[in-house]
């Protein structure tokens, strides 16, 4: 199928490559030239594990090609959106600049029997509006949601946990006659489509829901504020431990044993970040404000609460660990990125923990195998380096992102490393008998 994804960030540019290891012929469409000219080169612009395989494979093949050109969609006949929705500048709703870009800047192109297909996080009643912008050209709108975690985002999109198609109940409502009996008429259902472009996922005998416009975005922005949720609980527990002397860790895994709980996501630590989470719960309430139901997801509010006030606790324990000032004290940060295998710094509690301690004065060499770039980019007052350099007479370690190699360290070679060995352990993942015998003080969050 000719396909065009327009938008080429972290979503975009995994759906656009993903859509041609599958076969389809794809033009992926962004308005940054310098971003399109390195993906036409089959490099990618970010880090994700296996992206460039395919990227390469795709570019070489023909079956993928990049431009800033919207009119270069025309051929195609199946549109993503799968731009950015981050947050407002001056509020916690959702920008909608992108999207609303994106498609003003499609309909030119679009056609009778064109499929225009929402992949971005949108506020509930976003794919409505969009429905009637786009069907009098004869075109239809679907809202397929993806769920696509960073660092697995290949594989997420080529095999989904679940396919959620959100289509439109009575096609063409509000149109006249005639465009509406061409709609209606098109060849082919949304979810035909649909299921031709997923034909992969669809055969292997993956979940599919085909639901609403509204049920497709709640699902998306319902899941995320699940997630979080889960997250901001077991954080709480954490403060709770923290007071009583009990241990967050055993106590993750113990009520993990309970199947209707899960051990997944009860992870305590220094709390989730990234470019969904955050401002999709931020997003979510707003939008449940607008909509008159503000007290249905108040606790939203509490779990954003939570979730911030592990950044503090964890520079608070750095200070105590530094015995009560982190001025002119080197500090070692261990990650920049909101999570391991990224070099996504969006909303990233460890490089807000990085800057802060910056700002009480310390002397932070912040590092990371993959986010320095970025990090560098947003905050140039930071010094960065490797891990040797980082950990290199450092009064105190801090770690932030759980990257393998930091797990794997060897408190022993590092304790001679260091000027004085206590670590913060941001992330509860090392194992602190073992750094405690290596003669470390180990603090951990939440845990004895
Ligand atoms: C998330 C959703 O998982 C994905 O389905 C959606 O499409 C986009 O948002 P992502 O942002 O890539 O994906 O990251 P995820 O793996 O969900 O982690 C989010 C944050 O939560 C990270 O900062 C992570 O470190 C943190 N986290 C996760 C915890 O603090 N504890 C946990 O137990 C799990």
């Amino acid at each position: 199928m000719k396909i065009s994804v327009i938008g080429c960030g972290y979503l975009g540019a995994v759906h656009a490559a993903s859509m041609a290891k599958l076969g389809h012929d794809v033009i992926g469409i962004d308005v940054d030239k310098a971003k399109v000219e390195a993906l036409s080169q089959g490099k990618a612009p970010f880090f994700e594990p296996g992206l460039p395989e395919l990227l390469v494979e795709g570019v070489q093949s023909g079956s993928l090609r990049f431009s800033t050109n919207m009119s270069d969609a025309s051929d195609a006949v199946t549109h993503f959106i799968a731009v950015g929705t981050p947050q407002q500048k001056n509020g916690s709703g959702a920008d909608l600049a992108y999207v609303n870009g994106a498609v003003d800047a499609l309909l030119p192109h679009l056609k009778a029997g064109d499929l225009v297909v929402g992949k971005s996080t949108v506020p509930v009643g976003t794919a409505e509006r969009l429905a009637a912008i786009v069907e009098p050209t004869g075109a239809q709108l679907a809202w397929n949601p993806e769920f696509l975690r960073e660092g697995y985002a290949v594989k997420d999109t080529i095999s989904p946990d679940r396919l959620v198609y959100g289509v439109r109940r009575n096609a063409g409502d509000g149109l006249n006659s005639k465009a509406r009996s061409e709609l209606v008429n098109s060849d082919r259902s949304a979810v035909d489509i649909l299921n031709e472009v997923y034909e992969h996922a669809v055969s292997l005998g993956t979940p599919l829901v085909v639901t609403d416009y509204a049920t497709a975005e709640l699902v998306k922005v319902a899941a995320n504020a699940f997630l979080a949720t889960k997250i901001s609980f077991i954080n709480a527990m954490a403060e709770i431990a923290e007071v009583t002397g009990g241990d967050v860790t055993e106590l993750a895994d113990a009520i993990g044993y309970d199947a209707r709980i899960g051990r997944k996501f009860l992870n305590a630590g220094v709390g989730f970040g990234g470019g969904c989470l955050p401002k999709d719960i931020r997003a979510f309430t707003a939008r449940a404000e607008e909509l008159g139901r503000g007290e249905s997801l108040a606790f939203l509010k509490e779990v954003d609460a939570i979730n911030l006030r592990r950044r503090d606790r964890v520079v608070e324990l750095v200070v105590d660990a530094l015995g009560g000032s982190a001025y002119q004290k080197k500090v070692a940060v261990l990650g920049l990125a909101f999570k391991p295998n990224s070099d996504d710094i969006r909303d990233s509690p460890a490089l807000d923990v990085a800057v802060r301690l910056h700002g009480l004065g310390a002397r932070v060499i912040a590092t990371d195998p993959e986010a320095i770039s970025n990090s560098r980019l947003r905050h140039p007052q930071l010094a960065f380096g490797s891990t040797v350099e980082a950990l290199a007479d450092a009064d105190a370690v801090v770690l932030v992102t759980e990257w393998t190699e930091y797990k794997d360290l060897d408190p022993a070679r590092v304790a001679s490393a260091v000027r004085s060995p206590v670590i913060v352990d941001g992330r509860n993942c090392l194992d602190p008998g073992a750094w405690r015998a290596a003669g470390w003080r180990y603090i951990g969050l939440g845990r004895r």
